[in-house]
């Protein structure tokens, strides 16, 4: 089985295989620890095998080499790469700066390793809030989710100027599906990520990153639970909670890139250990300070 052979392969290669909350379930099943993107980097920074195999999508496995570069990170499927991180350019975000000076730059981990190495700090979806209460600055340039920017303003006085991107399977939610999902499932909870649109926001029970939403689960004593981020999340929270029913606020949030990895990549990838995930060393060593920066938060 493809499983077992995972598994023998990876202790022959002193390997560790961490997979996001959104890969397909075969790939969660192998994964020595599933998660959101902030336990992810944690695991990577603390990591103690050689071998990275990294199941999502390409931010993340650079995050795990810029953090760890001593190890060899290796991306399954190379080609996973996440639409809202290419919204904004090193360039862009040097312009952006000059049209801002004195603010500080707080910069998603959904981004390029060019964009985290002119940043100040990095943020998650978990950490958000904080990493800006953290900053002396009073006003803070927000890239590149225009979304998470807008919500992590709700809990700031401080200026918050964002960039325009977003992540087409979050900003494509309306109040309309959760009209329609309420409807269906009036005694549910609405837990949504704060890449939604605000107006999704707003109408939600609560807004977690996607581990925040499976440790919500598990707590509440809700039985019934819409859920308002990609659909991969769903497995989980079922393999989590079997006595709980979980339906999607949209069948239609599917993130492509967090498809692309198969358990046939996984084992050909612990076969040749590639392809690996390499970020230039000059880049690296800048983007590693807004990253350590907000692991210290
Ligand atoms: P989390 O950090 O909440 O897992 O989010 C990552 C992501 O890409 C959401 O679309
Ligand atoms: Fe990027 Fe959205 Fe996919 Fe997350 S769900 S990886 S933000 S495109």
């Amino acid at each position: 089985m493809l499983a077992d052979e995972i598994s023998r392969l990876k202790e022959e290669q002193n390997a560790v295989i961490l997979a996001h909350n959104y890969q397909p379930g075969e790939v969660q099943d192998v994964a020595d620890l599933r998660g959101d993107s902030l336990e992810l980097s944690r695991a990577a920074a603390g990591e103690k095998a050689e071998v990275i195999v990294f199941c999502g999508v390409d931010f993340m496995a650079e995050t795990a080499a810029i953090l760890s570069p001593e190890k060899r990170v290796i991306m399954p499927e190379a080609g996973a790469g996440c639409p809202m991180a290419s919204m904004i350019t090193a360039r862009q975000l040097r312009r952006f700066k000059a049209e801002h000076p004195g603010a500080a730059v707080v910069c998603y981990v959904n981004s390029s390793a060019e964009v985290k190495a002119e940043s100040d700090i990095c943020c998650t979806s978990a950490n958000g809030i904080e990493v800006v209460a953290s900053l002396a600055e009073d006003q803070v340039l927000f890239v590149p989710d225009r979304n998470l920017g807008r919500y992590v303003a709700r809990f700031t006085d401080k200026k918050i100027v964002t960039w325009d991107g977003y992540c087409y399977v979050h900003d494509r939610y309306t109040t309309e599906d959760v009209r329609r999902a309420r409807a269906l499932h009036p005694q549910a909870e609405l837990l949504v990520h704060p890449e939604c649109r605000p107006e999704v926001i707003d109408l939600a029970d609560h807004v977690y990153s996607t581990s925040g939403i499976a440790r919500h689960a598990k707590e509440s004593p809700a039985q019934e639970f819409i859920v308002g981020t990609e659909i991969g999340m769903n497995y989980r929270l079922k393999q989590e909670n079997p006595d709980k029913e979980f339906y999607p606020l949209s069948e239609e949030a599917v993130c492509v890139d967090m498809k692309k990895t198969s358990l046939e990549k996984v084992l050909s990838a612990l076969q040749t250990l590639e392809p690996r995930v390499a970020v230039p060393e000059e880049i690296a060593d800048r983007a590693r300070g807004a990253i350590e920066r907000m692991l210290a938060v």
